[in-house]
């Protein structure tokens, strides 16, 4: 386990990622092809900003970050909203063709997987209203008494579901990735 942690983090830092969690995004769209060029993001839970910077290397045209921690990402094409999801104004978000979460509680040496879950799920209800048709969505959600119910509602909504973990995910973790491609637009 620590040798895992060792490598993706060394490799972060070696690579110039701000966080170990980019490997995560880039397995899982070199899978699903998520990010295209020109594509508008909305990422949720952004900081510090490996997600940010992978999306940018993808040639994404605008990044919007949302976070209640700072972003160290300063380029032209990232928006940083510096907010906690619970309060934000969506209607000031734009419309995305892709919308990812990697939003998880900050963990005072104990894990809340309701916290959890709820952070999950308000990415959902956030990326249901600012997604354009067709667009793609990824969503971090920890394994819990919520994640069977969550899959199948996220399923309704798009063309293609599949649920996922990638490599750099540590083993004795219960994240897990789910993947909605096709967004059938909210009609459910
Ligand atoms: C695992 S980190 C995201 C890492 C990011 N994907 C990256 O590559 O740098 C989860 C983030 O969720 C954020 N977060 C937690 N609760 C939040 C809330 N209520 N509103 C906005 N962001 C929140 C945390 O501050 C943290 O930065």
């Amino acid at each position: 386990m620590i040798k895992r942690k060792d490598f993706y983090f060394k490799k972060a830092k070696k690579e110039g990622f701000l966080a170990r969690s980019a490997y995560k995004l880039i397995e899982l769209n070199g899978k699903y092809n998520l990010i295209r060029k020109n594509s508008d993001v909305l990422d949720i839970g952004c900081s510090p900003g490996g997600w940010v910077q992978v999306c940018l290397k993808l040639h994404a045209r605008r990044v919007v970050g949302i976070d209640i921690e700072k972003a160290k990402i300063k380029d032209s094409r990232f928006e940083f909203v510096n907010e906690d999801v619970n309060e934000i104004d969506v209607a000031k978000l734009g419309k995305f063709d892709v919308v990812l979460s990697d939003i998880s509680p900050k963990t005072k040496g104990f894990f809340d997987s309701e916290e959890s879950a709820d952070l999950s799920r308000k990415a959902w209800k956030i990326a249901v209203q600012v997604l354009k048709p067709k667009g793609n969505f990824l969503c971090k959600i920890f394994q819990g008494a919520e994640f069977d119910e969550f899959c199948r509602e996220l399923r309704k909504y798009f063309y293609f579901f599949k649920i996922s973990k990638p490599k750099a995910s540590r083993k004795e973790s219960r994240e897990m990735y789910l993947i909605g491609k096709g967004f059938l637009g909210d009609t459910k």
